[in-house]
């Protein structure tokens, strides 16, 4: 070794030139070792020293202190620009820009059987129509038994109706509701006439295709006093739809048919003037005078409290309104069938 400064200043030189180009905390490394490491070009001078005597040695020792105090400054350096170099990409890249509007929740909506339900109520409502509900899991006796459904008769056969296996306290057998007649029952036994109520809800069947669900919903309405008439469920009934679908040239027919709960009983079809279904008749309901032996289950005489009933599908008055062909869309939470039904304002 010599003591020449300018070979000393220059090997200062050049690994300061190598730290401060390395681009990582491994470069860094590398070049760290390569100047003050085991083996470092630093390390090597100063393994020299040994050899020298004297104040030879005493000047080549300050020397090399002061180049290794000067590499180990430049070393502290790097490490510091790389790390605030790697925090300020890191913080860009996780940069918020707080003046971006909010992504929102997004409103939620009515299901359209909802929105459906809630249209049917406020028309009844208006001309003085209670809204009730009864339970889904009925019991036999109101499903079909207080309805005059006699035991053999084909609504309770197994094909159409969901049993379920356990009895309540009482061992009382029970069922999905097949429909929500049983309510007119519960209902009528808990008021007095004059009785006008309408009565929406899920109901049951054993069926599933195009048209049917397994569960679907229906509206029961029932008018008792002591003088309606057909005539009052004809008009009550006509006016009902033409408000629902909000057209005055609405035909409607009641069509001869039968219930065990009702005598006489009548399917009712509606025909639109125009669209794309005018001129076919569509059955939208069940209905009827009210059985003097269902009068009778309510508790009431039927020498004296007469009425109708009618139960109506509310999907099939859904799909006329909206044009829907296949039931089973408003079962599949599919939101963009159902958000057609809740457009925002805006
Ligand atoms: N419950 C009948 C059904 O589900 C519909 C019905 C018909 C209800 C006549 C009534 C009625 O109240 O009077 O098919």
């Amino acid at each position: 070794m010599s003591s020449e400064p300018n070979r000393i200043a220059e090997l200062v030189a050049r690994l300061s030139e190598a730290i401060e180009a390395a681009a990582s905390p491994a470069e860094l490394a590398n070049a760290k070792a390569r100047a003050i490491g085991r083996d470092g070009a630093l390390t090597a001078e100063m393994k020299q020293l040994g050899k020298l005597g004297g104040a030879e040695k005493a000047a080549a020792g300050r020397e090399l202190n002061l180049a290794k105090q000067a590499i180990e400054a430049a070393i502290a350096a790097r490490e510091q620009a790389l790390a605030s170099a790697e925090l300020d990409a890191r913080l860009a890249q996780e940069a918020i820009d707080v003046t971006l509007p909010g992504r929102g929740t997004g409103a939620g909506g009515l299901h359209p059987i909802t929105l459906t339900i809630e249209r049917i109520e406020a028309i009844f409502r208006s001309i003085g129509f209670d809204v009730a509900d009864g339970p889904e899991i009925e019991e036999d006796f109101y499903n079909f038994t207080a309805l005059n459904t006699p035991e053999n008769h084909p609504a309770r056969s197994m094909h159409d109706t969901f049993y379920v296996d356990a009895k309540d306290a009482q061992g009382t057998n029970l069922v999905l509701r097949t429909h929500t007649s049983p309510v007119q029952v519960r209902y009528a036994r808990a008021h007095k006439p004059p009785i006008r109520v309408i009565a929406p809800g899920k109901t049951y069947r054993v069926d599933s295709d195009a048209t049917h669900s397994p569960m679907f919903h229906q509206f029961e309405g029932l008018w008792i006093d002591e003088d309606v008439s057909f005539t009052d469920l004809k008009s009550v009934y006509s006016d009902f739809l033409r408000r629902f679908f909000e057209r005055d040239d609405l035909d409607v027919r009641f069509r001869p048919s039968y219930f065990p709960f009702t005598e006489p009983s009548a399917e009712i079809d509606m025909r639109f003037a125009d669209g794309p279904l005018a001129g076919r008749w569509l059955e939208v309901s069940g209905s009827g005078q009210v059985h003097p032996n269902v009068v009778r289950n309510y508790g009431l005489d039927p020498e004296r409290y007469i009425g109708f009933a009618f139960g109506s599908g509310v999907e099939r008055l859904a799909m006329l309104r909206y044009g829907v062909g296949d039931l089973r869309l408003f079962y599949e939470n599919d939101l963009r069938f159902l958000q057609q039904f809740n457009r925002r304002e805006g």
